[in-house]
């Protein structure tokens, strides 16, 4: 059988390209079966060529000038896998411009340079997919693109960052403090040597910020998102959470309302008796809820080598039909058409049930005097747990579960309450997942 011939070639051979090279070389007859293709990997840029990445490239052009790559006319595809800003846009830009479709993992750049990058492609008639930029493995970009395709998005919202699923599991399951269960994943590789951007929730942001942007054909750029990440949580609060039949977990979450957008990555606490308190460790797991289809739940690693190239190379396969069709001439234009603006609904207006919990002096009148606070700014509370004084400074946690409230009004208390001389200032305020 003639197979057609599409053309590759991967810059950056990190973790992820090094996964995508050894997806098209090592299961090149499984795909040209089911795909009636020869996904050729012509091609690979990598500056340092020195590592032993466990490859056989000895059909394949290894070099480390990426404009060789990005102006050879017989490349059909290009994958970017170095991550960052620059020069990955410029490639990228480069790419599209020579009318090469293009694959990314990329959701830092995606999600603040997206829309730069979609009209460009749009310009080009070509396309630039990124279903690995957003929940590894998970086929989640894919499944709202096209199997909920008819479908308006109430809610989507999930476990979307490996890294402090992981580090927020040991502390459950260990009953660690933050800064162990940390170390602990760094040691597993679970967490970068810098793990900022995930402890900080501004890489489930940057997921957030693609998922909405699909979700409401409307680019949403990610720093317009409300992001807390999980430094702020103690051992103490797992243990409280766990009293109350609770996990806590680092949520994004996407609802759509009459007035606008809900977008939001903070910890949560979420009743155990959900799906989502069960996603453990470095696992991913999304609720997608569509008008027509319902509920749906997307469910599976998050990251690594072989789940993330494993989307890379469902992209280029999706790509590559393109080329079954009149001599290369593309029949469809993937690269997203924004058609909306939404409004985005401010963080202080979102209503939620709160955990708060508070360091005060063991002393009588603390809890009616916080307790007054909160009622003046029309919240009310649902439960609370006073431990006795273990602590040399006779400071005892306090912690406050309340009924639904206005977040400004919680933000309006919080700030009265630790004006208060025997209340520490580093309290913690958690919204509760309902
Ligand atoms: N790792 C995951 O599990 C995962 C999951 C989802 C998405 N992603 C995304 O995938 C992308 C890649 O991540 P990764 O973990 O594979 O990173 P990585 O291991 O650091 O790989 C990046 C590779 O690109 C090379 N590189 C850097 N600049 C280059 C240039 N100008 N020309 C050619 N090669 C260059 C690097 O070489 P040197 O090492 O020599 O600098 C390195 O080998 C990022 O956008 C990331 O967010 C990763």
């Amino acid at each position: 059988m003639d197979y057609r011939q599409v053309n590759i070639g991967i810059i950056g051979l990190g973790t992820v390209g090094t996964g995508v090279a050894r997806i098209l070389l090592e299961q090149k007859e499984l795909l040209k079966t089911r795909t009636s293709l020869d996904l050729n990997l012509k091609t690979i840029v990598e500056l340092d060529w020195s590592k032993d990445r466990d490859l056989d490239l000895s059909q394949v052009k290894c070099i480390t000038d990426a404009d060789t790559l990005l102006e050879d006319p017989e490349i059909n595809i290009v994958v970017e896998t170095i991550g960052g800003y620059e020069p990955a846009f410029s490639f990228i830009s480069k790419a599209l411009r020579n009318r090469k479709h293009v694959v990314t993992a990329n959701k830092a750049l995606i999600a603040t340079k997206g829309m730069e990058l979609y009209k460009i492609a749009r310009e080009n008639d070509v396309d630039l997919l990124f279903e690995a930029s957003v929940g590894g493995g998970i086929p989640i970009i894919k499944g709202l693109r096209e199997g909920l395709v008819a479908n308006r998005f109430k809610s989507i919202y999930g476990i979307l960052n490996g890294t402090t699923n992981y580090i927020l599991t040991k502390m459950h399951q260990n009953s660690l403090e933050f800064a162990d269960a940390l170390k602990g994943a760094q040691e597993k590789g679970f967490a970068e040597a810098d793990p900022t951007l995930d402890i900080s929730g501004g890489d489930a942001a940057h997921k957030l910020a693609i998922l909405s942007t699909i979700a409401s054909n409307s680019f949403i750029p990610f720093d317009k998102i409300y992001v807390e990440g999980i430094t702020g949580i103690t051992k103490l609060d797992i243990n409280f959470a766990q009293s109350f039949g609770m996990t806590i977990k680092l949520l994004a979450i996407y609802k759509r309302y009459e007035e606008g957008l809900d977008l939001r990555v903070h910890p949560t606490l979420i009743n155990d008796s959900h799906l989502l308190a069960a996603v453990s460790n470095e696992l991913n797991a999304i609720f997608v809820k569509g008008d027509f289809v319902g509920n749906t739940m997307f469910y599976g690693p998050g990251a690594g080598e072989r789940p993330t190239a494993s989307a890379i190379v469902s992209d280029i396969v999706d790509l590559s039909k393109d080329f079954m069709v009149q001599n290369g001439k593309k029949y469809s234009n993937r690269a997203i058409s924004l058609t909306q603006n939404v409004q985005l609904i401010p963080i202080e207006d979102i209503k939620s049930r709160f955990y708060l919990r508070f360091m005060t002096m063991d002393k009588p009148g603390v809890l009616s005097k916080i307790s007054g606070v909160l009622a003046e700014n029309n919240i009310s509370i649902s439960s609370m747990v006073q431990l006795e004084s273990h602590e040399k400074d006779n400071y005892v946690p306090i912690v406050l579960l309340t009924h639904e409230a206005l977040e400004k009004s919680v933000e309006q208390a919080l700030q009265k309450i630790v004006k208060f001389d025997f209340v520490k200032k580093d309290y913690l305020r958690l919204r509760i997942f309902e």
